[in-house]
């Protein structure tokens, strides 16, 4: 159909029906879904009738080729307009191959593979009956107890940016109608989610606009700029008024200034809690709010089915509105080839041959090698091939090690990590001990590990928090690992063997009782379906680790937030004139990350040295080289990824003391010598001043090339 036809059809349709299409329903509501379809928000009496149904646009969370089929062609039989569903779902790091979860896949600060695992996510769920996922989540995080964290690639707007349009690249491809076996993204949660107060979930978001615009805006519209076709309010207020009914947000600058015509869709029962909210009385408001800030889509939520057609009939509501979004709804359609064939890519066929292929599965087991962070090496790591492992704690065979947001992985596929290391190690040289539950155990039990542990010459710890601990609602005040474990630590660790501890968790954790206590850790994050075979193969040696963090480590929860991109304040510690007592710091810990953004160790060691710059000054026309010699002084080949950043001296506005600018994966043999060489031009400084032009400062800025945010060369340039 081309847009004329489009147009031609929502002339046909009621009120009614035209309002039906901007409701999306979760899988129970519909003939044939049954209860099997993912559930990621209250579910409430609704007061959805059957037309609403039969009229509905979309659906949500339910896959699986044949029954996607079935919803469907049932579901275009009760339609009186022929108008086939949209099926949407969160694919966020894989459908039933899980990839790590995406603050993992960061820290791999690998791009192309970010990309692919989208690829392969969009395939398993295209073909499965997915049309639309809610995904990606690029919010900029800096506040680990919030339990979204996972979902994000980080705290840097730069790096997230990149992966923002990997992420959609890979999803969608590059022609969306053709490639029918691509999903159409929806990046989320629009806008500055990863603010929240406090780091509670759904909590109040305030910031003031220029912070808005150079941190959290810059991933979405990045997303977009990608042709990212939908975009998924956030939960939160913004200056006061919730993203769902925020006209300023949504109409002024993410369509009027943005551009974007693609679908806009509230997140699950956001338009209705306008009311507790305390911006609307009643569903009427609710759905007036919603609708005149251009919210296409109410996901559960039922506002715009019971008020809409009266708020028009009563000229409250311009009728024009509710066609806009019904076009954009029918648009997509339209571009996802639905009018042609309405189940596009579902194939139980290429769902039998493509889901959980060994192929997806492989991909997924680099980025799980590429995401896995080397924190802390004594030289216990890589474990000698002969030793005798003890393997302890309640991730030694767990499956819970997809984490959040992989509702149709399956815990029992995923390769686990006592399996993976007696195939490496062979069975009689590792014995496993639970140790204790994940937040329960016995003393029992504890005693039973040490003594596992006893007979041992290594000890490696498997802990962690259960996927329930983070994702959605998912947020913690004490971001250490559980009591048990940390005791589970403190007696392993009286023994005095050489002690490794792997994390799996969605987070950075406080890691007191950890970092202190043990000679090794590896943080593994969620590391999805093959992740106890990448940690085995890191553990062993097989792989040597490369990956780096793109959120920082707080020493506590204390400092939260601290992020590597904060301002300097007037009174910095550390100043060659700082007193002993007035300057910004705590009594009672530094002020700095236990480890930085960028921080990650190898089984080799780089040495960084000849910091170059092309000239000591820049102009507009005239970028700046940038180069550094690293070189493996190590025995093993390795990956270093060699960071820039910058720092302006004197902005109109405080800058950050140091700002993420380009980044170069090097590899290197032993004994090789490489060189990253970085172009660095006017625009990258540009920033948003104070009257919100975006433009640079002429002046004084310092350059930081190295291994991590805060382990650097340094030198300085002028821009005039
Ligand atoms: O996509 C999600 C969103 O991120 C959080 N609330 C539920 C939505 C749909 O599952």
């Amino acid at each position: 159909m081309d847009n004329q036809q489009l147009l031609d059809l929502i002339g046909k349709m009621t009120l009614e029906d035209k309002v039906a299409q901007l409701v999306q329903l979760a899988a129970p509501f519909y003939e044939g879904a049954g209860d099997e379809g993912q559930i990621t928000g209250p579910m409430q009496a609704m007061g959805i009738t059957d037309p609403m149904i039969a009229n509905s646009g979309s659906i949500l969370g339910y896959a699986g080729a044949e029954g996607a089929i079935a919803v469907q062609e049932a579901h275009m039989k009760k339609n009186p307009h022929g108008i086939p569903l949209l099926f949407m779902a969160d694919i966020v790091h894989g459908f039933k191959t899980i990839f790590p979860v995406p603050l993992a896949i960061g820290c791999s600060w690998d791009t192309d593979l970010a990309q692919k695992s989208a690829e392969i996510a969009a395939r398993e769920a295209a073909v499965s009956g997915i049309h639309v996922t809610f995904a990606p989540m690029v919010d900029l995080v800096r506040d680990p107890r919030w339990g979204r964290v996972m979902e994000s690639t980080g705290e840097d707007p730069y790096l997230n940016s990149l992966f923002a349009r990997a992420f959609v690249r890979g999803l969608q491809g590059e022609d969306l109608t053709e490639e029918v076996e691509r999903v159409a993204a929806c990046v989320k949660h629009f806008a500055a989610y990863g603010a929240s107060e406090a780091g509670r979930d759904y909590n109040t978001v305030d910031l003031s606009e220029r912070q808005l615009r150079e941190y959290y805006l810059p991933a979405y519209k990045a997303a977009l700029d990608e042709g990212c076709e939908m975009v998924m309010t956030s939960f939160n207020t913004i200056d006061g008024i919730p993203a769902s009914g925020n006209e300023k947000l949504m109409r002024d600058l993410l369509r009027d200034e943005w551009n974007f015509d693609g679908v806009l869709i509230s997140d699950w029962g956001a338009v209705k809690e306008l009311i507790p909210h305390g911006v609307a009385e009643d569903e009427r408001e609710a759905a007036y709010k919603a609708i005149r800030a251009g919210v296409d889509i109410e996901m559960m939520t039922a506002c715009y089915v019971h008020e809409l057609p009266e708020l028009v009939r009563s000229g409250k509501v311009d009728e024009a509105l509710v066609d806009e979004s019904v076009l954009r709804i029918l648009q997509l359609k339209q571009k996802l080839g639905l009018f042609d064939n309405p189940h596009r890519g579902t194939n139980p066929e290429r769902e039998a041959e493509v889901v959980f292929s060994r192929e997806h599965r492989e991909a997924a087991y680099e980025l799980a090698t590429r995401s896995t962070v080397l924190l802390k090496n004594d030289g216990i790591l890589p474990l000698r091939p002969e030793a005798k492992v003890a393997l302890i704690g309640p991730f030694a065979q767990s499956g819970d090690i997809l984490g959040p947001w992989s509702w149709s992985g399956s815990t029992e596929d995923a390769v686990k990590l006592d399996a993976a290391l007696n195939e490496r190690l062979g069975g009689q040289n590792v014995t496993v001990a639970v140790g204790c539950g994940i937040e329960e155990g016995t003393e029992e039990q504890l005693r039973s590990a040490v003594e596992t542990a006893a007979q041992a010459d290594i000890v490696v710890l498997a802990l962690g928090e259960a996927s329930e601990m983070s994702g959605e609602a998912g947020c913690r005040t004490d971001i250490r690992l559980p009591q048990i474990q940390l005791e589970l630590i403190a007696r392993i660790a009286e023994l005095g063997k050489p002690t490794a501890a792997v994390l799996f968790n969605g987070r950075p954790l406080d890691l007191h009782g950890v970092y202190d206590k043990v000679g090794a850790v590896v943080e593994a994050w969620y590391p999805g379906s093959e992740g106890g075979a990448a940690v085995a193969d890191i553990l062993v040696g097989a792989v040597n680790p490369s990956a780096r963090l793109t959120m920082s480590f707080p020493h506590s929860v204390g400092q939260v937030p601290v992020y590597y991109n904060h301002f300097n304040t007037g009174r910095p510690q550390g100043a060659a004139d700082a007193q002993v007592r007035y300057v910004s710091q705590y009594l009672d810990a530094p002020n700095e990350a236990l480890l930085p953004f960028g921080y990650g160790l190898s089984y080799t060691t780089f040495a960084y040295d000849e910091l170059k710059l092309s000239s000591e000054h820049m102009t507009d026309e005239s970028p700046l080289t940038i180069s550094v010699n690293v070189t493996n002084i190590g025995e093993r080949a390795g990956v270093e990824t060699v960071q820039l950043y910058v720092r302006d001296v004197s902005g109109e506005v405080v800058r950050p003391v140091r700002e993420l600018k380009g980044f170069v994966r090097l590899e290197l043999a032993p004994g090789e010598r490489g060189t990253a060489v970085f172009t660095l031009n006017e625009e990258q400084l540009r920033y948003h001043h104070a009257d919100l032009g975006f433009k640079s400062d002429p002046g004084r800025f310092e350059v930081f090339v190295g291994r991590n945010s805060q382990d650097t060369l340094n030198d300085s340039f002028i821009l005039n």
